[in-house]
């Protein structure tokens, strides 16, 4: 009981300080700002490659929260890494606010990649003898009701039951987000 009420204080601390970041967020300095970041992740936070997640409609304390740790070295990538540094406190607000107040793109159906270790692979196949209907349906059975077998909770429990995220608890949304980022 006393631990999790300390997990708890430890989380609404947490919370608050990225609201006062959060309240400080300015969307329209914050679109200006994006200019040095819309080659990798779109004029609106909608990245054509799916090298770069897509940053759209994200909650903006989740967004805080990845540049914080970024710009402190909790979090390590050979471009992000650097970009976040340059960044203040005021500039992270502004940017999060921009993003969070985008909407994010839908994707198409995915294509299963063709199976590139198999030589004989001539009318490129995919990697896997399920079809793409199959595998939704397994990726939604876990993210739905979780595997004990493999003690894996289920997603929805933190991610919402639309892979709408949580705010308050900077869960971040995971719809639409490109399958490999
Ligand atoms: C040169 C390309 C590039 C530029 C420019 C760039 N980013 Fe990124 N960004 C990336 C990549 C790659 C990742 C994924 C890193 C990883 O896999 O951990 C990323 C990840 C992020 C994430 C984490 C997203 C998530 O879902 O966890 C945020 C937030 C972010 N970038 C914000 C920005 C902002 C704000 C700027 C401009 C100030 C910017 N980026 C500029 C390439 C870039
Ligand atoms: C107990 C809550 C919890 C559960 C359960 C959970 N997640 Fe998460 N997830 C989080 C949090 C918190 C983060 C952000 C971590 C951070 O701030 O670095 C996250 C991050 C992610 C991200 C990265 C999002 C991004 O924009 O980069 C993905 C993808 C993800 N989770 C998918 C899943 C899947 C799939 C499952 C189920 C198999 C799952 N999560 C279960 C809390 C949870």
């Amino acid at each position: 009981m006393k631990k999790k009420l300390l997990v708890l204080t430890a989380a609404i601390a947490l919370t608050s300080v990225n609201t006062i970041l959060h309240a400080a967020g300015d969307i329209h300095a914050g679109k200006e700002k994006s200019a040095s970041c819309s080659g990798c992740h779109g004029a609106d936070g909608n990245s054509e490659s799916t090298t770069f997640p897509k940053l759209a409609q994200q909650h903006a304390s989740y967004l805080v929260n990845q540049l914080l740790a970024f710009k402190a070295g909790k979090r390590k990538d050979a471009m992000m890494s650097s970009m976040a540094k340059a960044l203040s406190d005021d500039d992270i607000a502004d940017l999060a606010a921009f993003y969070a107040a985008q909407k994010i793109s839908r994707n198409d159906m995915p294509v299963l990649p063709a199976n590139d270790d198999d030589e004989d692979n001539e009318d490129n196949s995919p990697n896997t003898a399920k079809t793409v209907e199959e595998l939704i349906a397994q990726g939604s059975d876990l993210y739905r009701n979780g595997d004990l077998t493999r003690e894996v909770s289920a997603c929805i429990a933190c991610h919402g039951p639309h892979g709408e995220g949580n705010k308050p608890a900077a869960f971040p949304v995971v719809h639409s987000q490109h399958a490999t980022t």
